[in-house]
């Protein structure tokens, strides 16, 4: 149970300090005034909030200069027609929680000081976006996530490449975590030190404001992960609360000894069973356990504090004010726990995330939130909330990624079928975010009862699946590594880029040119899949070039443990060069990228809100997907197998034009190449 080995004796001074820490709950109460006060709405103009983390002014310094008193008051009406929109509800959810009036005033000052503080420009995207509540939904949204270092250096590096951004089509930058953190200690930037700070070597804040400024100018909207569920044991609250000052250890989950943590692990399961067994830290010095979902220096921040809640808000306004138009809510299924709980999708948590959006629809509504729930479609959706009370604006279709790639393992599409059938049967107002890979590894998340009706085994399923990817199986040309293989559930995920998992590496090292020709065609044949969904499409930086994996991260020891960083190399910008030549990979892959986002973008049937159903082809290996919307329709067909094969659709309502290479075709009885695709439109 505990990440940090033998619990070892306490020294006289670390006791004294456990009495100051006993009884976290009730050093939550203390401090907690809990006098009834006006509603927050009648004092917010009587005092400037004052920071509570750092005793500053909230957030970035109202800009005086930048608003003159007539115009503040017209904004300051704005806030409050909005305040008044969703005060009720946002106090009604904040009492269930909290029963603490003054802490709700003092959320509301400071809301209302942050929307001062937001700049004319990004009040002008809330106001356009407020109008245009669709405005993600188009068809023209493409996504890319990257690490600021593996793309360009820095942040400026970053903003000096958005060119290149541009000529990827790409509308959507997810830049990954960037803020202060402990290197080594870092889990990839998910264990931050201080959020409101960029790292070093990554840049400034005025560099983030000016990158997002540039990129606001190209319409490119940026993305940040607001880590939310731990801070890192290095943050300045880790850092009080270890050295037993109550106030602070109360925003964490300390325990003396190790009855309620042995309880907790009863029902809570693992994140990470190898490289970070157990949900529960000891720390020697203090003579205590804190709770780590995650890494042992990520501490899980105890929600059940309002100061966490309020202060946490205030750094999420904090990071929308400095120009994010989505913010990805980082394992948020976590923040809320509960004894004899798994801890994880809990209903507070839906209270908190229903919070998140009242507020930003309240201060920045032209912010997006994007919920990263990792999980089975059943406990995904209700991220979204529902029509009258949203939560998510954008969630991850993960089973369907999962899905795909245990598609590309068996050639057989009847379980990938059934997957986009459940998502297409959603309401269109649930936007997905649509992904083949990303920085995280992949976990086997399969319909496993679906697939047992036709006797395949979870656990031996598992074993196959990351045999194939690992390339141990005849015919796959696959490669990558296990992730966090559990000896004791036989249990493992996988790693590696899309390149490698296609065989671009093995063809590459091989020099095998029509290998290297099938890889290239499976390669693109997914994107054609995946833009073809319902959703914004997102693309892992180096996918556009066909980037492979990148082994050098076992040469460093802060890595060496977590093989996530197999997928996480440095862009190759010698390769990049050669987009334009299609005689190479970079310029196959490119090249048939581009030509696909162009047609994702100028066909209305691509909008998310487009009808789209699955056609039967009766041939195991053919997946067929059909789109309408407004009078028009294009059928899509997608052919897993590495052989050729005939979809025996049979659409008799006209001729078809395959979108992709411009021929004229019936949408009946289609022969298809091995890994090929078509995009086929009714002709008008
Ligand atoms: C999310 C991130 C992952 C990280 C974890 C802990 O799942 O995607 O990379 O390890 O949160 O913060």
């Amino acid at each position: 149970m505990s990440k940090a080995g033998k619990k070892k004796s306490v020294s006289p001074k670390t006791k004294e300090k456990k009495q100051v820490a006993q009884a976290p709950e009730e050093a939550v109460a203390k401090e907690m005034p809990t006098q009834a006060q006006g509603t927050a709405v009648e004092k917010e103009t009587e005092t400037p909030a004052q920071a509570p983390e750092t005793g500053k002014k909230t957030g970035a310094q109202p800009d005086a200069s930048k608003t003159s008193p007539k115009n503040t008051q017209e904004r300051d009406q704005i806030f409050q027609e909005r305040m008044s929109r969703h005060h009720d509800e946002l106090r009604w959810l904040y009492m269930e929680l909290y029963q603490n009036d003054s802490m709700f005033a003092e959320l509301c000052e400071n809301m209302h000081q942050f929307y001062l503080s937001r700049s004319q420009e990004l009040k002008m995207r809330d106001t356009s976006r407020e109008t245009d509540k669709g405005w993600y939904k188009q068809n023209d949204m493409l996504g890319m996530m990257l690490y600021i270092d593996n793309f360009a250096g820095d942040m400026k590096g970053v903003e000096s490449k958005l060119d290149y951004m541009e000529q990827c089509n790409v509308n959507y930058v997810h830049l990954m975590p960037f803020l202060e953190t402990t290197e080594g200690r870092s889990d990839g930037g998910y264990a931050v030190s201080d959020f409101r700070k960029v790292q070093e070597k990554l840049g400034t804040m005025e560099d983030l404001e000016s990158l997002a400024s540039a990129c606001h100018k190209k319409n490119i909207n940026v993305c940040m992960d607001f880590v939310m569920n731990h801070t890192s044991e290095d943050h300045e609250w880790a850092k009080k609360a270890r050295q037993g000052d109550g106030e602070y250890m109360s925003r964490y989950f300390f325990f003396a000894n190790e009855e309620q943590p042995a309880e907790y692990e009863k029902t809570v399961p693992q994140v990470f069973p190898t490289t970070a067994p157990g949900n529960f830290t000891w720390l020697p010095d203090i003579g205590h356990f804190v709770m780590t979902t995650f890494y042992p220096y990520q501490w899980d921040l105890n929600y059940r504090n309002p100061r966490v809640f309020n202060e946490m808000m205030y750094n999420f306004l904090y990071l929308a004010n400095q120009g994010m138009d989505i913010i990805r809510i980082d394992a948020v299924p976590y923040i809320w726990k509960e004894l004899g709980t798994p801890c994880r999708n809990l209903p507070q948590v839906h209270t908190i995330v229903r919070m998140m959006r009242i507020i930003s629809e309240i201060v920045c509504p032209a912010v997006l939130l994007l919920g990263e729930v990792v999980m089975e479609p059943e406990k995904v959706v209700p991220y979204f909330g529902t029509v009258e009370k949203p939560e998510c604006h954008m969630l991850y279709n993960v089973t369907t990624m999962a899905t795909t790639w245990h598609t590309v393992a068996t050639g057989e599409v009847k379980l990938l079928k059934k997957q986009l059938d459940i998502v297409n049967g959603l309401p269109k107002d649930y936007t997905f975010l649509n992904y083949l890979r990303c920085h995280d590894d992949i976990g086997w998340g399969l319909d496993f009862g679906t697939l047992m009706l036709d006797g395949i085994g979870e656990r031996s399923h598992k074993q196959y699946l990351n045999d194939y990817f690992q390339g141990y199986v005849w015919g796959s040309s696959s490669r990558g590594e296990l992730y966090n293989a559990d000896p004791v559930t036989g249990d493992a995920r996988f790693c590696g880029t899309t390149a490698s998992m296609c065989g671009i590496e093995k063809a590459g090292f091989e020099q095998d040119a029509q290998g290297m020709e099938r890889a290239i065609r499976l390669d693109l044949m997914l994107h054609a899949y995946m833009f073809m969904q319902s959703g914004i499409p997102v693309l892992y930086s180096g996918d556009e070039i066909g980037q492979v994996n990148d082994y050098t991260y076992k040469e460093n020891p802060n890595k060496a443990a977590d093989s996530r960083y197999i997928h996480r190399g440095a862009m190759n910008w010698e390769l990049a060069a050669n987009v334009s030549d299609s005689s190479t990979v970079e310029g196959k892959i490119f090249q048939g990228l581009k030509h696909l986002e162009e047609i994702r973008k100028s066909e209305k049937v691509f909008v998310s809100t487009a009808d789209t159903w699955t056609i039967e082809t009766w041939d195991p290996s053919i997946l067929c997907i059909g789109r309408y919307y407004e009078g028009e329709k294009v059928i899509g067909l997608f052919n897993f197998s590495g052989e050729d094969k005939t979809a025996w659709i049979n659409e008799t309502d006209g001729d078809y034009v395959d979108l992709v290479s411009g021929t004229e075709m019936k949408a009946a009885g289609v022969g298809i190449p091995a890994y090929g695709y078509y995009y086929l439109k009714k002709k008008s």
